[in-house]
């Protein structure tokens, strides 16, 4: 990897991409020390106060079928999980790419994904953007929903550090992309959204409820509704039980 640390970005994802249409190879690296307008998923912005997450965007330039690439926001997160999950009790994988942590209050979000796609002069890319929650103190968490490393860990935890584990894993698991099927088991041997009771919040039209019963070939969230399987592709999912 090419890893550069830039001490104000408007979004690294914007910055990456912006690399990425300039010719930059795949594995660039840059990561923003203070956010100004972070983004997030489904429109939404991804706010932090210096020095507290670890915001981050990688550029990947993956040569696969159009079919495969709904998968790379799933593989992200599946491999951010797997560079986490060690470090506390109950952090989870929720689909599509949110990483949580249990709670008795609902599930409280510790990391957030947001991938992108990009032409570029030489063929499409990708950005995976991803922001984890290292230092922040409970105050200073965005939403009541979300906590932070720290929180959950002995010590103070070292952002280096975890960005080094995460890069690791990437580089580890991505390779998976090349094979959705075992990509499909794989994830949704880690996603704790399945079994669970959910409402989707989709994007346009009615919000959806049922049980979480699968993850289709397309990496669909499958919810039972009652009256039927529907396949979700993007959405807000609410751990209703
Ligand atoms: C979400 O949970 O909605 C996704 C949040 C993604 C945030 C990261 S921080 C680094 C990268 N740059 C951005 O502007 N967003 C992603």
């Amino acid at each position: 990897h090419t890893v550069e640390v830039v001490e104000e970005a408007g979004s690294t994802n914007a910055l990456v991409a912006a690399r990425a249409r300039e010719g930059a190879e795949a594995g660039l690296v840059i990561v923003a020390e203070h956010q100004t307008s972070g983004r997030g998923r489904l429109d939404r912005s991804w706010e932090v106060p210096p020095r507290a997450a670890l915001t981050f965007s990688m550029l990947v330039r993956p040569s696969v079928e159009p079919a495969s690439w709904p998968w790379l926001p799933l593989l992200t997160g599946y491999a951010v999980h797997a560079a986490l999950d060690d470090r506390a009790d109950g952090i989870g994988l929720k689909w599509p790419n949110d990483i949580v942590v249990d709670d008795p209050r609902g599930p409280r979000k510790l990391a957030g994904i947001l991938v992108e796609r990009v032409d570029t002069p030489t063929g499409p890319a990708a950005v995976l953007g991803i922001g984890i929650n290292v230092h922040q103190s409970s105050s200073e968490l965005p939403i009541e929903a979300a906590t932070s490393l720290e929180q959950l860990v002995e010590g103070v935890p070292d952002r280096t550090e975890v960005l080094a584990t995460v890069l690791a894993s990437l580089e580890t698991l991505l390779p998976l992309i090349d094979d959705t099927d075992a990509l499909r088991r794989a994830y949704a041997g880690e996603c704790v959204t399945l079994g669970r009771e959910v409402r989707v919040d989709v994007p346009a039209g009615d919000p959806l409820t049922g049980t979480a019963v699968d993850i289709d070939a397309g990496g669909r969230l499958v919810v039972d509704t009652g009256s039927g399987e529907v396949p979700v592709g993007a959405g807000d999912v609410i751990h209703v039980r």
